[in-house]
């Protein structure tokens, strides 16, 4: 299958390049390697074609018409919660606009799917957990505003424009090449600062949970959805809920220091807890998550060594 990935240079979208590779597809990668994201070309494998450009441009019609993709993984967006709420203007062109050049040209060109990054963050602060397909998306920022709005727009490309979509609503991805600057990635920066033998900041009393997916399986999801799951969306997720306080013990078991604890007060708008059930998803994407999180964190945490020798 002929295959655009767009953002396949950051942190989730290069695992899924990775993954489409492996499986014999033929991928393109469009991206924009934004200051703000973990796009990096390194996270490109060798031989396979980057094109970087932005998702709002209109030269993508050329890119799509040249490269005539089978299916479309639209992965590129502007990620930042915190930088949603600051500039709702830019996360709109970005998340939306940037979005229905994607799905524009991808009917322009003959694609037959998108297969969406959507984001529990669709959900807002759930009344019940845990969080299933069901559950009432009630966003609380600009950025899960515009993922819901993106899922809306895939509909209506289904509906009228004879473009199939499955969204995949992930919980916290995490695992190598995450980028440690990024808001939500605490195993990343927490690993940066063990390895660096700096101390690390804890917030609240730390027994806020958080359900962590590890790319590797968040790529296996997108790797099912080029034949399934069509016209469907998906929550993404272990179904463990796991503390900071257990990332921080698992991190000292793996490096053998006890890096020093500052403990800071809640983050305004931080939620306690975050469960995903992703049954669904076994059922129709016939996937579930593989990787157990201490082993998922080894092995993030050996490519953050790796990476700063
Ligand atoms: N990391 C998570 O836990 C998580 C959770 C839910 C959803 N998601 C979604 O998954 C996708 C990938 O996120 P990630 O964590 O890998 O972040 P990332 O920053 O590593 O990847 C996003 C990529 O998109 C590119 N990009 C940003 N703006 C662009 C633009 N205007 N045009 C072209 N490319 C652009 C960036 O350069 C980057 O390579 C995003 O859509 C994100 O919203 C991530």
């Amino acid at each position: 299958m002929r295959i655009i990935v767009t953002g396949g240079a950051g942190f989730i979208g290069s695992h899924i390049v990775d993954a489409y590779l492996d499986a014999g597809h033929d991928v393109l990668v469009v991206d924009s390697l934004w200051e703000h994201g973990g796009g990096r070309r390194i996270n490109v494998r060798n031989g396979v074609s980057l094109v970087h450009m932005d998702v709002r441009d209109e030269a993508i019609a050329r890119v799509f018409a040249d490269f005539k993709p089978d299916v479309v993984s639209h992965h590129a967006a502007q990620h930042s919660v915190a930088i949603s709420a600051r500039e709702p203007l830019y996360d709109a062109q970005v998340n939306v606009v940037g979005l229905l050049n994607v799905l524009e040209q991808s009917v322009r060109s003959g694609a037959r799917k998108v297969i969406f990054a959507s984001s529990g963050a669709t959900y807002g602060t759930p009344e019940r957990l845990p969080i299933t397909e069901a559950t009432p998306q009630n966003p609380t920022s600009p950025y899960g505003i515009t993922k819901m709005a993106g899922e809306q727009y895939l509909r209506f490309y289904r509906a009228n424009r004879d473009l199939d979509f499955t969204a995949l609503r992930y919980g916290n991805v995490y695992g190598p090449r995450q980028d440690a600057s990024g808001e939500a990635g605490v195993i990343a920066i927490f690993s940066g600062r063990f390895i660096a033998r700096q101390g690390v900041r804890i917030d609240w009393d730390g027994e806020q949970t958080r359900d962590y997916v590890y790319a590797a399986d968040v790529a296996r999801a997108n790797l099912a959805a080029l034949e399934l799951g069509s016209g469907q969306c998906y929550v993404i997720g272990t179904g463990i809920p796991t503390s900071v306080n257990e990332i921080y013990r698992t991190l000292v078991r793996i490096s053998g220091f006890a890096a020093p604890v500052e403990h800071a007060p809640r983050r305004p708008g931080d939620a306690r807890a975050a469960q995903f059930d992703a049954s669904r998803a076994a059922r129709e994407l016939q996937w579930t998550p593989t990787t157990a999180l201490e082993d998922g964190i080894r092995a993030a945490y050996a490519y953050f060594q790796r990476m700063a020798r």
